[in-house]
């Protein structure tokens, strides 16, 4: 049987809950290690999944992995030999395309499956595979498995026709050994990205610009020794933060950069939640039953409020008096979650890249299938408000990203049940 999740509704979570590294920038910063021949020591790593399937893929190409602590790697990349990801564990995960660009920067060839990951509709790597072929690589793609080549890679001046957090991370960690220098404009401005640059300089790596529009890489020869401390998963702390606001609890969720919240903050403001915001924590106060407003969330990349967070929002949304618009400008598919969602009762209805939520009805538990990540978050999210059980089954997606979640809602005095499975 497969897991599931059993949850009985009308719980409030309570309580002060600490932030994990966020997962966005770890399955990206384990990737860029394999551009150092030498030791990376990377802290404050998210207990998911995707960082276990990617320690097993930087094994498999030859790298000596040693756990220090439950969220801590220490990894001696001298013995990285191979270029070809294995197909098992690369079509788990969509991060796994940061593999192109750390393993062609390496040794200028890699061969690897397309990458798994969420489906949230069509997600093409197209302006990933037109950064490396500026940089000189050629690039096939032989049933199913991209090759991409270069005698060298050498700096070239890439500008993205869409902002693209993958493409933006991939085409830097390419550049980083490439010859000369490379300006890629149009570049995405998530936090996570600015993390990334961050460890690559660490590292030895000339990367400038990170966090604004435009990137600037001066080509190094090869690249050092690093400590990094991975910063905290905003999309985690969104979650939490939704949940203490949808359930009507109090929750202070600490080590955060509220700064990363800024869209989250505001919008949580706008529909009448009430929030402290302190250097490092937010504190999300009580709220009573029936004082949510509605509103219209555009998602957008950073900084604007978040698609990932997008089906939390829709949750909290149900619980607003009146009707609220969310319209979804990034994946302009990731509605999958709504059908479930109706299955409790939410009245929602799509219209394109629009759905509108007719808030204050309440949701009556039902059994849900998650289909992604977020939007199995989310399903929790709404379990906790609405009337009798839920089940959700596709807890692997849920996992992916969030370390049992089970335990993470348990410290906040709410109980959470994983049945079925090992
Ligand atoms: C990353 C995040 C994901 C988040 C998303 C948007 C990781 C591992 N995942 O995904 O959690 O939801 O950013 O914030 O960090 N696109 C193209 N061509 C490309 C690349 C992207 O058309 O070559 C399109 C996508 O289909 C999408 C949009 O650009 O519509 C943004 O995608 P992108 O920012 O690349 O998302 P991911 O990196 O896949």
């Amino acid at each position: 049987m497969q897991q599931c999740l059993r949850i009985c509704g009308k719980q409030k979570t309570q309580g002060s809950i600490r932030i994990n590294g966020a997962k966005n920038s770890a399955v990206a910063v384990l990737p860029a290690a394999l551009l150092t021949e030498k030791t990376v020591k990377v802290e404050n790593l998210p207990s998911i999944t995707d960082i276990y399937r990617l320690t097993d893929i930087l094994s498999v190409l030859g790298a000596k992995v040693s756990i220090l602590s439950e969220t801590s790697l220490g990894l001696d990349l001298s013995g990285v030999d191979s270029f070809c990801p294995p197909p098992g564990l690369v079509n788990q995960l969509r991060a796994s395309y940061y593999l192109m660009g750390s393993l062609l920067g390496r040794f200028g060839r890699v061969d690897i499956p397309m990458p798994g990951g969420c489906d949230l509709g069509p997600r093409p790597i197209d302006q990933h595979i037109k950064g490396f072929s500026a940089l000189g690589a050629d690039v096939e793609l032989e049933h199913g498995v991209m090759k991409l080549q270069a005698r060298k890679l050498k700096g070239a001046h890439i500008y993205l026709d869409i902002v693209s957090v993958g493409a933006t991370i991939n085409i830097m960690l390419a550049a980083v050994l490439a010859e000369g220098k490379t300006i890629i404009e149009n570049v995405a401005k998530e936090p996570e990205i600015v993390d990334v640059a961050n460890f690559l300089n660490a590292m030895g790596a000339r990367v400038r610009g990170a966090g604004t529009d435009v990137i600037r890489i001066q080509g190094v020869k090869e690249l050092g020794s690093a400590e990094h401390i991975v910063i905290p998963d905003r999309i985690e702390a969104g979650t939490f933060m939704i949940a203490a606001a949808a359930t009507g609890g109090e929750v202070l969720v600490k080590d955060v950069i509220p700064k990363h919240l800024d869209a989250v903050i505001a919008k949580l403001k706008e529909v009448g939640v009430g929030l402290d915001i302190g250097l490092d924590w937010v504190l999300v106060k009580e709220s009573g039953p029936g004082c949510l407003l509605s509103s219209d969330v555009k998602t957008f990349p950073y900084p604007g409020f978040p698609t990932d967070l997008q089906p939390h929002m829709m949750v909290l949304l149900t619980r607003s008096q009146g009707t609220s618009l969310i319209t979804e400008n990034v994946f302009e598919r990731r509605f999958r979650h709504i059908d479930e969602l109706k299955k409790m009762g939410a009245r929602i209805k799509l219209e394109g890249r629009s759905a509108m939520i007719e808030g204050g009805h309440e949701l009556t538990g039902a059994n849900l299938q998650a289909m992604d990540l977020r939007g199995g978050a989310s399903f929790v999210i709404a379990a906790l408000i609405s009337e009798g059980e839920t089940l959700i089954q596709g807890v692997e997606h849920i996992d992916r990203g969030y370390e049992k979640i089970e335990d993470r809602f348990a410290s906040l005095g709410v109980r959470i049940e994983r049945i079925g499975g090992i």
